[in-house]
């Protein structure tokens, strides 16, 4: 019986357990996209507190890929130095060190969420003095704002498009040197790849826009040239939103994403992470627990891939039911890791009849304090 502590082979890389660190921005760089002590602490407790793999925030693989001017980035070499602490430290404590390789599209350039989550014009700056700059978008005119303002947008042409698929390659690239065994593309949430893949957003009439072959064809070129670059051996995701959860009208919904699963996975993806919305303020989201889970199952069920579960999940033995029941095959945590950064330590208590066997996964450092 596969079980959340059950290891999760990935090519030749090997999860020791089925819990990820759901992806989680800390808007904490300065304004070079360079990891901080703040980093490094916070994916390193996870680590410590018994996650299998500790994905990075979204990373944006160019500078005007960021949500903030305080995101973190993996655009030059320096980068991937400044990571390679963080991969080591996960790696030593039997973790996967993940990334999220990612670029923002239209809802780039604004102010951290404590500052209002607002555009930032270009010539304009956030309140620690941090300019802003002009973002990308598939169709300037879709812009479906979330916050009543609009950005300075630029409607992306063909050299833009190879220069994002040039980017994500070489974030790829960085990322492998940088440590990091599995890379993420990010194409949900409303930001660039999802841009492209939903028709509320797309208007084009080239090659990347109107046809379902046409709007998933940027997300396939983009993954197309990250596995191109990163080994066999390593597996590659992919973050999706399942749903615009825009029944009222054309829009991006399971259907697609079951499809476009089945061609991710002919394109070398092992896993696709099924998140939901983040397109439009008039999405109608259900909320609670597991509320992303029946769209994991459908890409599951409808698609020849393995699948990550996402949102709501807070308890282990919630998680735990997931994986027994064949509903996911990884169970990604996102805001319970931040009140609890030991989540991983208290499922293995929780869920192992030995004790003696759940004191073996924390770390020896902690083992005294591991049986009451
Ligand atoms: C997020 N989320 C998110 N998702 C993503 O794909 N990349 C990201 O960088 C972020 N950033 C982020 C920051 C913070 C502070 C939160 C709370 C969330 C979404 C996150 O990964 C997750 O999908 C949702 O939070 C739902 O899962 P939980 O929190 O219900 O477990």
């Amino acid at each position: 019986m596969t079980d959340l502590l059950s290891s999760l082979p990935l090519r030749d890389v090997e999860s020791p357990n089925r819990i990820a660190v759901s992806p989680m921005c800390q808007y904490s760089c300065a304004t070079d996209g360079l990891p901080t002590e703040w980093h490094r602490v916070h994916l390193g407790s996870r680590a410590v507190g018994g996650a299998g793999i500790v994905m990075t925030e979204a990373t944006a693989v160019d500078p005007v890929g960021r949500i903030t001017p305080h995101d973190l980035g993996i655009w030059s070499d320096e980068h991937a130095a400044a990571l390679e602490p963080t991969t080591e430290f996960v790696r030593d404590l039997g973790g996967v060190p993940g990334i999220q390789l990612a670029h923002a599209g239209h809802k780039a350039s604004k102010t951290r969420p404590w500052d209002g989550n607002v555009p930032i014009a270009p010539d304009g700056t956030d309140p620690t003095g941090a300019s802003g700059w002009e973002v990308l978008s598939p169709s300037p005119d879709a812009y479906p704002p979330f916050d009543g303002d609009r950005p300075a947008m630029r409607k992306a042409d063909q050299d833009d498009i190879e220069g994002v698929i040039d980017a994500y390659r070489a974030a790829a690239e960085r990322s492998l040197e940088a440590g990091f065994e599995i890379a993420e593309v990010h194409a949900a949430h409303g930001y660039l790849l999802h841009e492209f893949l939903s028709p509320v957003t797309n208007h084009r009439e080239d090659d990347y826009g109107g046809s379902f072959e046409n709007r998933t064809r940027l997300v396939r070129e983009v993954v197309a040239a990250v596995r191109e670059v990163w080994p066999d051996e390593k597996p590659v995701f992919v973050r999706i939103s399942g749903t615009d959860w825009l029944d009222d009208r054309e829009s991006w919904d399971i259907e697609q994403s079951v499809r476009l699963a089945d061609a991710l996975a002919e394109l070398g993806v092992d896993l696709v992470d099924v998140s939901s919305g983040g397109l439009h303020p008039e999405q109608a989201v259900p909320g609670g627990p597991n509320f992303q889970v029946p769209l994991a199952e459908q890409v599951r069920a409808g698609a020849d891939i393995a699948v990550g579960a996402v949102g709501g999940i807070t308890e282990p033995e919630q998680a735990d039911a997931l994986v027994r029941n064949n509903r996911a095959d990884l169970v990604l945590v996102g805001r319970e890791f931040l009140r609890d950064p030991y989540f991983g330590l208290r499922a293995a208590g929780d869920l192992e009849r030995d004790p003696k066997d759940a004191a073996k996964q924390w770390p020896v450092q902690y083992r005294r304090a591991a049986q009451r």
